[in-house]
């Protein structure tokens, strides 16, 4: 027997096919006197195949079975269909169901909202809608490495289980081994040097740290990999584990950091028009009628470059009221992010310069002595995408920016270590991939954008 094709190749065929063999899922199957049509799917793409079974079929009977969920098995020929609609269709000659789905099979053919497919998300992705989200998905992450091999930048694994906090928000996943019905203690509280790594432990909220010890030896390089944070924020584009790109890059300032930033959003987002073309038009029609404009836009266009004092005087003079109101020293709510990108520039933007006091340690401080390098790209419909940074490469700078945070020099020992032996100016930024994914498909909650989302209260699947 012939090996299985996938049939995004047999819709793209060129010509007829005498026998071919395709497996997927049923999604409809319509019945006439003479014929059963059934149109199925096997996930390679968004378009299904029809298969006309005819009623010749030695097992016709059973082919009027055949229910929607179901798994098959068709083997016939690839014809030119007469109907319109597709250009190819399967003439089948042999049928065989491998997996039956009772009625209670939930996808049958209606709408369903995203928060009832949220409660079945083991199933989803057998809809048009999040099989499209996650063949994107995979486009775009494929595509993030071709961007940073084609610059030259390395990949590094960098650990997941680490004993540090990057960004000293302090939403920390612990990690242990102890056991907890009963814990060993010293002077009433957890002994944690009894504990698997003779210390405390968590799942990493970032990168970064260890990245830099890279792009300090390796030159460019980055990280492409989950990150855990216990935030109780329910919003519709914090997840308690996401995936974050950080690229880090040794002799490169803030301005160098802006243009990688605003080159790889360009570039990724121009990677799925071309290449992810069929699965896009789906979202352009049922999620956001001004998708493809926003993101040709966002190809097209330059963004705009702000620093973080302006920002707030545009803020300030804003005609609509906010929530929380806006000086120097307060930190850009979503509202505030919003509006500069959709209201008053009506593209993307990278606010740089903020005040020292709301960002972490590693920051650059800026000559002002108030402000650091940092940097934040914002866009439409979602805010901050991009977090990022020139670091602090000043040894003395660095341990007085710790003290002031009360941050112990000897959990950092290696870290100032990089600081005495060869340091460099270096820089990076955290690209956020689930809000790459919400920007691309306009999908608007990032719960929908992670195949088993994590969010306070929800780790069923
Ligand atoms: O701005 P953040 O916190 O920056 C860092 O973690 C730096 N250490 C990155 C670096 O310089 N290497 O996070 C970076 C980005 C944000 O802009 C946002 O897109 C995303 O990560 N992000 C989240 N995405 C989903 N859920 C969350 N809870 C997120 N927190 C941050
Ligand atoms: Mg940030």
């Amino acid at each position: 027997m012939n090996k299985r094709i996938k049939i995004n190749r047999l819709l793209n065929a060129e010509s007829p096919m005498k026998r071919v063999l395709v497996k997927g899922w049923v999604r409809t199957r319509r019945d006439s006197k003479t014929f059963s049509f059934i149109e199925i799917n096997d996930g390679s793409c968004l378009r299904n195949m029809q298969i006309v079974a005819d009623a010749s079929l030695p097992d016709y009977e059973e082919v009027g079975k055949i229910s929607t969920g179901s798994a098959v098995s068709v083997s016939g020929a690839l014809v030119e269909s007469k109907g319109g609609g597709q250009k190819w269709e399967i003439l089948a000659d042999e049928i065989t169901v491998i997996g039956t789905a009772p009625e209670t099979y939930p996808l049958q053919k209606k709408r369903h909202t995203d928060e009832y497919l949220r409660t079945i998300a083991h199933l989803r992705p057998r809809t048009n809608k999040y099989g499209a989200v996650f063949r994107i998905r995979s486009e775009l992450s494929w595509a993030v490495h071709k961007f940073f091999k084609e610059k030259g930048f390395h990949h590094i694994h960098t650990p997941i289980l680490t004993g540090s906090d990057c960004e000293g928000a302090g939403s920390l996943f612990r990690v242990t081994a102890l056991d907890l019905e009963n814990p060993p203690k010293q002077d009433g509280k957890i002994d944690f040097s009894e504990d698997f790594f003779g210390t405390e432990a968590n799942l990493t909220v970032s990168g970064q740290l260890s990245a830099e010890m890279f792009a300090l030896s390796l030159g460019d390089v980055y990280t492409f990999g989950p990150a855990f944070r216990a935030e109780n924020s329910n919003t519709r584009r914090h997840a308690a584990e996401f995936w974050m790109v950080e690229p880090e890059m040794a002799f490169c300032d803030i301005h160098g950091d802006m243009d990688l930033a605003e080159e790889l959003i360009r570039c990724l987002v121009g990677h799925a028009l071309r290449e992810c073309a069929e699965d896009l038009e789906l979202f352009a029609k049922f999620v956001d009628k001004s998708l493809m404009t926003t993101l040709e836009g966002i190809v097209q266009n330059e963004f705009v470059r702000l620093p973080y004092r302006d920002a707030v005087s545009i803020l300030q003079k804003a005609s609509q009221p906010f929530e929380y109101p806006v000086e120097f020293g307060t930190d850009l709510q979503t509202e505030h992010e919003r509006y500069l990108t959709e209201k008053h520039f009506k593209k993307p933007l990278i606010v740089y310069d903020y005040p020292k006091s709301i960002k972490p340690f590693y920051m650059r401080v800026n000559d002002d002595g108030d402000t650091v390098g940092a940097m934040d790209a914002l866009v439409p419909g979602i805010g901050e995408i991009i977090g990022g940074s020139a670091r602090e490469e000043r040894p003395d700078v660095l341990k007085h920016r710790m003290l002031e945070l009360g941050l112990p020099e000897k959990d950092y020992w290696w870290y100032l270590e990089s600081r005495i032996f060869g340091s460099a100016p270096h820089s990076g930024f955290g690209l956020g991939f689930e809000r790459l994914m919400m920007l691309v498909t306009g999908v608007n909650n990032i719960r929908d954008v992670v195949p088993f989302p994590r969010t306070p209260k929800n780790i069923e699947f």
